[in-house]
């Protein structure tokens, strides 16, 4: 098949390499310039494990065009992946999916099927649909383009193993499109051998919106959770073992720290809510698992300051990690960097340092001081914090970080490192929802 991919960022370049490797044909559209140059020269233009390799073997099939019609021309489907942000009030910005469809309108020159990956709200699939058979009428076009809903369920850091292993696939059809058009689609994802939901687009486009919402409401929830443990002096860790036991729950997005963050889970529960407003909706729940998470840092703050038992003005914090999870270099609405901030407005100077994230933060939050190594960052350090849980940094030599500091306190933002392997270094150990464990030798409650 001739697929054309629009918007090549974290989700649409590895469809756009994933699809050429099974055998398609497909020319990657993208608006930077300095994307497709470095894509021209064999180069990803982000950091996500495997992609580099997938673009060199799928190289003969795969072109990238900043020209929107050199891209179209004879594309039998049009796969639209371009970014979805958050408004300043929460709604998703759709200006750039908008856009993608007057392209599409104005440069199309054979029949095709459009399918929309972007994260959306319920209802876009039709409205894009709509815009865009209204532009193509004005055009003296006769054949009607049908929009299918294709939310695309990958996790970053873990994208080309997501997409070319999904645990479903999920098609929301319009009243426009034909048993054919599903089935094209159909037959383009039957090679990864997941069930295929075909629903209506707006349940679709639901189903994409609601699992965000889910994973972040576990999230919070245990961050809650965590902070009841240390007001009680539970250990949250244990709590967990005990609740992660009933398979009913299980132990996925269950792990306290410094909220939910990246370019997917803020934005989604900010648009559900947003949604929920348009339609007379209060969503009371999407509103808790939103304000739960941006208390997190504040939080965590309080407890690096608490463990050192002295006011963060002064103070030099070492942040491990700055990607908003480990296997990124993505520092959208990234914990590790709303960490930062919070220590920075308490008077605190903050170093850090991650081993793909740090141009970018470089670039984007240039009042971070960057280090190389954790090394290097802990180094005249009140204290250290793991943010990032990269292996690297879980495995760090504890011993010759606290060479190093000034201080005696490492906090583990993520809850992944081994309590008695940073003890055994002469460091002070704290995380979120240890309750008294926590207890320095100070009367601290942390
Ligand atoms: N990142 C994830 O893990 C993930 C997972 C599932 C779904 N999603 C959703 O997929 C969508 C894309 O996410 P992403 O992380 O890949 O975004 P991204 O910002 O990394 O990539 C979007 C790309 O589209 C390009 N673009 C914007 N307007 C364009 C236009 N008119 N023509 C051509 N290119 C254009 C941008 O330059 C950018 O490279 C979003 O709706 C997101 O919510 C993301």
């Amino acid at each position: 098949m001739q697929i054309a991919v629009i918007g090549l960022g974290y989700v649409g370049l590895v469809t756009a390499a994933c699809l050429a490797r099974l055998g398609q044909t497909v020319r990657g559209l993208e608006s930077d310039p300095s994307k497709v140059a470095a894509l021209r020269e064999g180069r990803a233009p982000f950091f996500e494990p495997g992609l580099q390799g997938a673009l060199l073997e799928g190289s003969e099939r795969l072109t990238f065009t900043t020209d929107a019609a050199a891209a179209l021309d004879g594309a039998e489907l049009v796969l639209i992946c371009v970014g979805t942000p958050s408004r300043p009030t929460g709604e998703a910005d759709l200006s750039a999916v908008n856009a993608v469809a007057d392209a599409v309108a104005d440069h199309i020159r054979s029949a095709t099927v459009v399918a929309l990956r972007s994260t959306v709200p319920v209802g876009t699939t039709e409205l894009i649909e709509e815009r865009l058979n209204e532009r193509l009428r004005g055009r003296g076009w006769t054949e009607p383009v049908p929009v299918i809903a294709n939310p695309e369920f990958l996790r970053t850091g873990r994208a080309l193993d997501d997409f070319l292993r999904p645990s479903r696939v999920v098609l929301g059809r319009t009243e426009l499109a034909t048993d054919a058009q599903i089935q094209l689609l159909e037959a383009l994802y039957r090679p990864l051998d997941a069930p295929i939901f075909v629903l209506n687009a707006r349940s679709a486009e639901l189903v994409k919106n609601a699992a965000n919402t889910y994973l972040a409401m576990r999230i919070s929830f245990v961050n809650e959770l965590a902070s009841l443990c240390e007001a009680t002096g539970a250990s949250v860790t244990a709590v967990l073992d005990g609740i992660a036991a009933d398979p009913r729950i299980g132990s996925d997005y269950l792990r306290p720290g410094l909220g939910y963050g990246g370019s997917c889970l803020p934005k989604d529960v900010r648009s559900i809510i947003a949604q929920g407003e348009q339609h007379g909706e209060s969503m009371p729940l999407a509103r808790a698992i939103d304000e739960v998470n941006l208390r997190q840092a504040a939080l965590a703050a309080e407890r690096i300051s608490a463990m050192m038992d002295r006011p963060l003005d002064g103070t030099r914090i070492a942040l491990l990690g700055l990607a908003f999870k480990p296997d990124t270099d993505d520092i959208r609405d990234s914990p590790s960097i709303t960490l930062a901030r919070a220590l920075s407005t308490r008077g605190a100077t903050v170093v850090g340092c991650d081993p793909e994230a740090a141009s970018g933060v470089a670039e984007q939050e240039p009042w971070i001081e960057l280090a190389r190594t954790p090394l290097e960052a802990a180094r005249g350090a009140d204290a250290v914090v793991l943010a990032t849980e990269w292996p690297a940094y879980v495995t760090s030599d504890f011993a010759a970080l606290a060479g190093v500091m000034r201080g005696d306190v490492l906090f583990d933002g993520r809850n992944a490192l081994d309590r008695d392997r940073v003890e055994a270094a002469a460091l002070r150990y704290g995380s979120v929802g240890s309750g008294l464990a926590n207890a320095p030798r100070s009367s601290s409650p942390y």
